[in-house]
């Protein structure tokens, strides 16, 4: 039942940070030492695989160790490399993998092993890697070898895509260019910056990678993930009387595109505290106030494409009619999102109708529930976004499958107790 959210908290690490510190850490010569590390599944998955690559990580006093002794000292895995859930170490390793020459195999989950490996599997063959897959889905099998650099253009927005290129081109014998219509996060080209200066330029869009120059061990502290943070910051708008800050998020402007919707839509947002000891991050404040509808557009989806969910949830309070499109990459998560909210939302009597890449909601049309028993699809945003959302149903709810929030945030029970409190 609703009651104002109030008080301050920190959420735990970004995920995509997390993952590229033990992935950067591997491949580099030399000790990384991670702060603020998201002990996830999804990032404990990342972590496991490296060890099975014969790379030491050990996690001493909250802080984790990545003993790196360069890409040349992976060894080849004596079983299947288990992915569980996480799509982003599967393409971003795949990436490493692609230029090292044995072979492995990579397995998921029954919800990974549905997402498309094409898109990843397109490009590392273009650069000389081999792959056998089941019509471009997991199990996938990689040999690696000596790969060549490539021109490539991004056909669809993706960081994980265009990360698993960024380090295939590492290894590869000419430098390699990428170009993105929209910048999708940017996570891998500040830490390659960080390991290896010579080996990125960035001018806009397009992105030069120069093989072979030596990536040396860093310390990497991981900022707090807004796309956590932001369960909280569209809860504490839409629930009257709300006041809340979450202290240290990262703020990468690649990854803002929710602060700049929940002000378009007149939310009452403050940054204080801007740091940059790693990433940049700041504190944000925010209290709730009424909402105005909004409309998001294809060109602002790579900026909060993990949001997305928890807008539709902003527009269901909005005083008016919002509109999501250009948002078809949602039906490739972790669960067809597109559909996930559209048929929970309806359960709890919002006015929402589906569109092929997104969805129209009427913030104006009372709640009412008809079905009061959810299902999370075993998608951890979609469980937490309908977390959010039973806060303002008087009826009680059940979610199926809610442990699936430990995927990238094991401790959103326990933080959402804390402001409720
Ligand atoms: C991620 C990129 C995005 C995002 C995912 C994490 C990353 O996926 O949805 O949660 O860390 O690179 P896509 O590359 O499929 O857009």
């Amino acid at each position: 039942m609703q009651s104002a959210l109030i008080g301050t908290i920190a959420v735990p690490g970004d995920k995509s940070i997390s993952h590229r510190s033990i992935m950067f850490g591997a491949i580099s010569n030399g000790e990384t030492v991670i702060n603020n590390f998201l002990e996830s599944a999804d990032c404990l998955t990342t972590m496991n695989a490296f060890r099975q690559l014969g790379v030491k990580i050990e996690t001493v006093d909250n802080q984790v160790h990545v003993h790196g002794k360069g890409i040349d000292h992976l060894v080849a895995p004596s079983e299947p490399l288990n992915m569980g859930n996480s799509g982003t170490t599967t393409r971003l390793i795949s990436g490493i993998l692609a230029s090292r020459p044995f072979e492995t195999t990579l397995v998921g989950d029954a919800s990974l092993s549905k997402r498309p490996m094409q898109r990843i599997i397109e490009p590392l063959t273009q650069m000389g890697a081999h792959f056998q897959s089941t019509d471009g889905h997991l199990p996938l099998t990689i040999t690696g070898g000596q790969l060549t650099g490539i021109d490539y253009h991004m056909p669809i927005a993706s960081a994980q895509v265009k990360s698993a290129i960024i380090l295939a081109a590492l290894s590869a014998n000419q430098p390699t260019t990428i170009v993105e219509d929209t910048k999708s996060r940017d996570h891998t080209e500040a830490m390659l910056a960080q390991f290896s200066p010579q080996s990125i330029t960035v001018h806009g869009n397009q992105i030069i990678i120069q093989p072979h120059h030596p990536l040396v061990g860093q310390t990497i502290n991981v900022p707090g993930d807004i796309s956590s943070a932001a369960f909280f910051l569209v809860a504490a708008a839409i629930i009257p009387e709300s006041n809340i800050t979450i202290t240290n998020v990262g703020i990468n402007p690649t990854r803002t595109g929710i602060l700049s919707v929940l002000k378009r839509a007149g939310a009452n947002i403050n940054l204080t505290n801007q740091s940059q000891t790693g990433e940049l991050s700041a504190d944000i404040s925010i209290t709730a106030t009424p909402l105005k509808p909004f409309t998001i557009t294809a060109a602002e989806i790579p900026g909060l494409v993990d949001e997305v969910p928890l807008l539709a949830l902003l527009a269901a309070r909005a005083n008016g009619i919002s509109r999501i499109t250009g948002a078809q990459e949602l039906r490739l998560k972790e669960s067809d999102r597109i559909k996930a909210i559209t048929t929970e939302f309806k359960k709890l009597g919002i006015a929402i109708e589906e569109l092929p890449d997104g969805f129209v909601i009427d913030g104006r049309e009372p709640w009412h529930v008809v079905d009061p028993h959810l299902d999370s699809y075993h998608d951890h945003r979609i469980a937490m976004t309908l977390k959010i959302a039973a806060l303002l149903v008087k009826t009680p709810v059940t979610i199926n499958d809610e442990e699936c929030i430990n995927i990238s945030y094991p401790t959103f029970n326990t933080d959402l107790a804390k402001l409720r409190s």
